[in-house]
């Protein structure tokens, strides 16, 4: 799964090798990739929106006019939304209306419009590929910083032989693997990460829940997408965007958030920053607790809920290699944080002081990093800052410690 998480918006254009992009669709989505697809006039006379939509699991946009698509999705936030937009097959006259920067269609003005970076697996009669249009056309692309996929030699669909053909779906997914581990130090690894509060019920209405925003798991995820891992973040409930880059599951609850993070399994890499409650009220009110003069308030029955980072961290077979918990504490950080390393069976600890300062809900925390071996205090910093630092902190485990088995082994 190297593009878990990944969104990927496939343009296919007007050729024969259109039907070839059925199967490039699959196998992206085999990878784990998010695939949407826009169809072109020409490619829609190859292969069917039907066939397309069926694959991609997602409806097929085909029409810059369609008012039913500009309201629900529109080309701009298409052309913004996809880590990477592909071209696969790019006929001969997308390739020069890219090169024109003409806004004649759906693709081509998704193309115009977008600021993420574009690949184009060219698929056209060797004539058409060695004419010196698209020979100019391809120059100005490859300046621009489009990369190219192929195209291949052999025996054309015309009955021609010479360069032309689409490079094989199974070449295309590798060239775009590439793409996104390319200066990653993380790509390849994949990670979980919770974060956000739960909210346990105690009816239909009201429920218990704390104060955090999962600002923090948040900005973690993030991190960790950025330097290429495929992130799963499982996120409570927050009032906070999904991070791009990143697959994210909803939930409520502790044990929903624990089902979650199993399914998430296996992964390298685990961080719990969610502030999961500890308890949940026995048995929920099915109907809203009704309150009267003459009613007396509703005892409530509390239970354990399960630990979620321990239960991670000592799974029998789907350990990840680096598990990190977060302990929130207002007395005797150090020594609860190493209890609570020990007693978890993690291998970080992130300790903050959230009775000294404002850290639920604000834009910065004041953390210490504790290990087996060492403590390090981090200056106060913004979120987004700790998540960055700790990225660099678990690249450099990941480092050292292939570094030690290609020495040992
Ligand atoms: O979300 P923000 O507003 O940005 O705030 C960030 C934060 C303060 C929530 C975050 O930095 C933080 O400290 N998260 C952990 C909060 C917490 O629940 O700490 P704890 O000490 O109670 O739990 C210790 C660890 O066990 C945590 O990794 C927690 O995710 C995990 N845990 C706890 C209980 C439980 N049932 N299951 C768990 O996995």
């Amino acid at each position: 799964m190297m593009l878990r998480g990944k969104k990927i918006l496939l343009i296919i254009s007007g050729g024969i090798a259109a039907y070839k992009a059925l199967d490039l669709l699959r196998q992206l989505k085999k990878q784990g990739a998010q695939v949407r697809c826009i169809l072109t006039r020409g490619g829609s006379q190859f292969i069917t929106p039907m066939s397309v939509a069926s694959l991609s699991e997602r409806e097929v946009h085909m029409d810059l006019w369609s008012l039913k698509d500009e309201t629900e999705m529109g080309h701009i936030r298409l052309s913004r939304e996809a880590d990477l937009i592909l071209v696969a097959p790019a006929s001969a006259n997308l390739i020069a209306q890219m090169a024109y920067g003409l806004a004649e269609d759906l693709a081509s003005t998704t193309l115009l419009a977008s600021n993420r970076p574009v690949m184009i697996a060219p698929a056209m009669n060797p004539m058409m590929w060695e004419n010196a249009a698209t020979r100019e056309n391809i120059e100005t692309l490859e300046k621009r910083g489009i990369q190219m996929i192929g195209p291949s030699s052999g025996e054309m669909a015309c009955g021609e032989t010479g360069q032309g053909r689409m490079s094989e779906p199974e070449n295309i997914v590798k060239a775009v693997i590439h793409h996104f581990q390319a200066d990653k130090p993380l790509a390849g690894k994949t990670a979980l990460v919770t974060s956000g509060p739960t909210h346990e019920p105690i009816d239909p209405v009201r429920f218990i829940g704390n104060r955090s925003s999962g600002k923090q798991g948040h900005a973690i995820a993030r991190a960790l997408a950025d330097a290429g891992s495929a992130v799963t973040l499982i996120s409570g409930p927050v009032n906070i965007p999904d991070p791009e880059g990143v697959e994210t599951i909803q939930v409520q609850t502790a044990q929903e958030m624990l089902e979650a993070c199993q399914n998430a399994l296996p992964a390298d890499i685990a961080i719990c920053a969610a502030a999961v409650a500890d308890w949940r009220v026995e048995n929920a009110a099915r109907h809203k607790i009704k309150k009267g003069k003459d009613l007396a308030p509703p005892a409530l029955t509390l239970i354990q809920n399960p630990d979620i980072l321990r239960e991670i961290a000592s799974h029998p077979t789907k350990r990840p290699a680096l598990v990190i918990g977060f302990a929130a504490e207002t007395e005797n950080l150090e020594q609860n944080a190493r209890a609570k390393l020990q007693k978890k069976g993690c291998d970080w600890i992130i300790a903050n002081n959230v009775g000294m300062e404002d850290i639920f809900g604000a834009q910065e925390n004041h953390v210490y990093l504790i290990t087996h071996k060492n403590i390090q205090e981090w200056p106060k910093a913004s979120k987004e800052n700790i998540a960055r630092d700790l990225g660099l902190e678990i690249t450099n485990y990941f480092l050292n410690n292939e570094f030690e088995t290609r020495k040992t082994g």
